[in-house]
């Protein structure tokens, strides 16, 4: 791969999320943000005042900055493909935030493009890379649970309109409970797993309209364009079978429950949401949860983006791929359609299986 020395990156989408991205990538020594654009340039310019980045402006700007080599992209779903696509023409590396894209055509497509020219294309979550499910795959991988037969997931909440400033994109196609979080859940079981390969689902919408609970729109009303309460069983490649269950319909928050059980033994991930937390397990036999230590360096979102870095300048593969994301899009997708049909959905897309990261793995020190 092309370039020496640190990753330029350019930010695109100033919004909520890329808070966090910049504050954590400014941690991150084999990348230098080097640029913020947004649709609204003055929101860029401030977000890059905040967060000590030289460059802000259009996405046209960005896109012909030579220090930018990789777009990350942090604008809202619909977006995802069109700006990941000039991103690609304009010859940069795409990180993607999730959900991939929001229908298969455009996914694959993008994949297409990257690879006729030879960029890379990566798709949070990178969740799955942090310590916490790192070190629940290294446990499970070693045998620590006997096989992996089932698990459970758990995500529900009165929903984003209540803390979400602009929460609208979040109750319409590339939203919901399902675009949005099972990302996080269906990842980290693919790195269990594997694939999925089929899906049940039902699922609905408690109300046609949400309001605006918190910001400067608060009080405003939306349209609800999704449903807003799913729950689903996914069978995998390997055999292992999951239920979950994703609602922003819940007056009870109960987050980050996956639990996956083994012929010997239960364990429970840390949230697949956060970087790391409590990995816990209890063998047959026994009655009580034992606390297991998580071992790794917990960077936080743009880890991702960094094991890109490491690929592109060391030649070897990242693991947060685009093929990746693109999978758990298409299970995501068949879980609607599913939902629709009222009947059992294949899922036939796949993903080259990544290794556990090594226990040393740091995205805080300079690699590139
Ligand atoms: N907010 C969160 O907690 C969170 C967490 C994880 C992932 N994400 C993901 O991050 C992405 C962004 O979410 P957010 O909450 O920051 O949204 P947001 O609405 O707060 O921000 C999105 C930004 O992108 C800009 N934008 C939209 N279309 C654009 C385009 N075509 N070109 C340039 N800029 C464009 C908007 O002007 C806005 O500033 C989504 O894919 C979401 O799923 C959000």
């Amino acid at each position: 791969m092309s370039g020496t020395g640190r990753v330029g990156v350019g930010v695109i989408g100033a919004g909520k999320i890329s808070e966090q991205y910049l504050a954590n990538m400014a941690t991150f020594p084999d990348l230098a943000v080097q640029f913020v654009a947004d649709l609204v340039p003055e929101r860029a310019r401030a977000v890059a005042d905040e967060y000590g980045v030289a460059g802000a402006g259009s996405v046209t700007q960005l896109l012909e900055s030579g220090d930018v080599e990789l777009v990350v992209n942090l604008t809202i779903p619909v977006a995802h493909a069109e700006v990941a696509s000039a991103a690609i023409a304009a010859g940069k590396h795409v990180w993607n935030e999730k959900p991939f894209t929001v229908d298969r055509d455009s996914g694959r497509a993008l994949l297409k493009q990257a690879q006729a020219a030879e960029v890379l294309v990566g798709c949070a979550p990178d969740t799955f890379l942090g310590p916490g499910l790192q070190t629940a795959k290294r446990m499970i991988d070693r045998g620590d649970i006997g096989q992996p037969l089932t698990a459970s997931i758990v995500f529900q909440t009165p929903g984003p309109h209540l803390w979400h400033p602009n929460p609208d994109f979040l109750y319409q196609p590339g939203g919901g409970p399902l675009l949005d979080m099972a990302p996080y859940y269906l990842t980290a079981l693919s790195q269990i797993f594997g694939p999925v390969t089929g899906v049940a689902a039902l699922g609905g919408s408690a109300s046609p309209t949400r309001v605006i609970g918190a910001g400067p729109r608060a009080g405003e009303v939306f349209d609800v364009k999704v449903a807003t309460y799913v729950t689903a069983i996914y069978d995998f490649a390997t055999g292992g079978i999951a239920q979950a269950t994703f609602s922003f319909d819940s007056p009870l928050a109960r987050v980050g429950v996956l639990e996956i059980s083994g012929s010997e033994a239960t364990l429970a991930t840390p949230d697949p949401n956060k970087f790391t937390g409590e990995i816990k397990i209890v063998k047959t036999g026994e009655e009580d949860w034992q606390t297991v230590e998580v071992t790794g360096v917990a960077g936080g979102r743009g880890v991702g983006a960094v094991d890109m870095a490491r690929a592109l300048r060391g030649g070897g593969r990242h693991r947060a791929t685009g093929e990746l994301g693109l999978h758990v899009l298409d299970a995501m997708l068949a879980t609607a359609e599913s939902i629709e049909s009222r009947a059992f959905v294949d899922v036939t897309s796949g993903f080259e299986p990544v290794d556990a990261l090594p226990p040393d793995w740091d995205p805080t020190v300079r690699v590139v």
